[in-house]
């Protein structure tokens, strides 16, 4: 089979990969992989060193810290708790905590328990945990019968493709959803809930491929500075160099860096990255058992030598020029089924006429070979590993071309 879904995103250099399987059956690593520590209390002593190598090696500018966590919903989960932790700390002016908020905290009651939120966008998926629950707006499937925390959720641009073409357009809905940000930000404050951190994605992925101008994203991070509020990015699906560069928020070119950075899937580990005021005041207050795994850490530091050596983020770039164009010929020749073609690097999408015709051609795909993964309601999303070389594109647009021709 020709993978273009990667166990939705998550496995960064291919199958198999011979420098992965040499880790694996190297005699000294047996232990690390046999014995797996509780972290968060009792990590094994070279374990700082080793991230040095792994992932603080690729920690996004400005963040000099990471915490490590197990998938990507838990990071998202103890980010926000990170968050509402930072926020709270500066309120009482980094004093201890009155006996009354600690009394109240056990039984759910503020001041223990602060009415605070995260504003998250419509369309944003961030995990399905019950915190992350309330920041994703994607599936009613995801969502029923769960309660959810009265959480501001603003609208996300829905822009018009191919970019290029409807700039202005699109433009002016990207300021109508910021003015909906501060405005439901302002609201919020009113209910005595204040939005203690903003979350979003540099692509919507699971929501469709959704779009927004890097633009978009710098005046988004403004305005929560400007509110007081934290600004994370959820790159669990993003990063790892799928979009030609490590980190996909790296496009905007922010002056001004996030202050925390989520990761999981094609880092093999979870976790985030944040600034130093994000390190709550006091230990285990982000806390769990196992918080990740150093041997998923010893694999990420192998696929960081092979993106470097093998100059990986180049090949993505290369072989997402060649997904690209493909794509818009094919839409060009099926404009009866195709539509939106849209990427960055190989992070890739199309739209297809509706959700039952979506679903047809993607099992159509796997007869003939082809793994293929749908987002939102009538997309695919194509994500290849980073070891995707331009032969491989055309092999995958040629076989997508005869599924297609055999829809007519
Ligand atoms: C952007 C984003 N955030 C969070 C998650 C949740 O990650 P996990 O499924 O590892 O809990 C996902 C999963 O697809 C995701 O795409």
């Amino acid at each position: 089979m020709l993978d273009v879904y990667t166990q939705i995103a998550s496995i960064p250099i291919g199958y198999n990969h011979p420098a992965l399987m040499k880790i694996m059956m190297n005699p000294h690593n047996l232990s690390s992989f046999v014995n797996r520590p509780a972290l968060g209390m009792l990590p094994p002593r070279m374990f700082p060193e080793k991230l040095l190598d792994g992932l603080i090696s690729v920690a996004p500018k400005g963040l000099k810290r990471v915490q490590t966590m197990a998938c990507g919903s838990c990071s998202n989960e103890n980010a926000y708790k990170a968050i509402f932790i930072w926020y709270r700390t500066k309120q009482r002016g980094h004093s201890n905590p009155t006996p009354e908020e600690s009394a109240t905290s056990v039984i759910n009651q503020a001041p223990g328990c602060p009415d605070l939120s995260i504003l998250s966008f419509m369309g944003g998926f961030h995990g399905r945990t019950l915190g992350c629950l309330s920041t994703t707006h994607t599936k009613a499937i995801q969502k029923l019968d769960v309660p959810s925390f009265d959480w501001p959720a603003a609208p996300f641009p829905k822009l018009r493709y191919p970019l290029a073409q409807y700039e202005r357009e699109n433009a002016q809905e990207e300021k109508r959803c910021l003015e909906e940000v501060e405005d439901l930000i302002v609201k919020w404050e009113k209910k005595g809930k204040p939005v203690a951190g903003i979350v979003i994605e540099p692509i919507q992925a699971e929501g469709g491929d959704n779009y927004a101008s890097f633009d978009f994203f710098r005046k988004l991070r403004a305005i929560a500075k400007k509110h007081g509020s934290a600004f994370l990015v959820d790159e669990v699906q993003t990063g790892g160099g799928s979009t030609g560069l490590f980190w996909a928020h790296q496009h905007w070119g922010l002056d001004d860096p996030a202050d925390m950075v989520t990761f999981s899937k094609k880092l093999l580990i979870g976790g985030y990255f944040y600034k130093d005021e994000f390190e709550p005041d006091k230990p285990m207050r982000i806390f769990n058992t196992w918080m990740g795994d150093p041997a998923k850490n010893m694999f990420l530091t192998e696929v960081l030598k092979v993106i470097r050596e093998e100059n990986l983020l180049e090949q993505v770039k290369r072989t997402g020029h060649v997904m690209l164009n493909g794509l818009y010929e094919l839409q060009a020749r099926y404009p009866h089924l195709l539509s939106k073609a849209r990427g960055l690097g190989t992070f890739c999408a199309i739209d297809v006429k509706d959700e039952d015709t979506r679903n047809k051609l993607i099992l159509k795909a796997r007869n003939k070979g082809v793994v293929l993964g749908g987002c939102g309601n009538q997309s695919i999303r194509f994500r290849p590993a980073l070891v995707f070389k331009e032969h491989h594109a055309q092999l995958f647009l040629n076989i997508f071309n005869d599924a297609l021709a055999d829809m007519k």
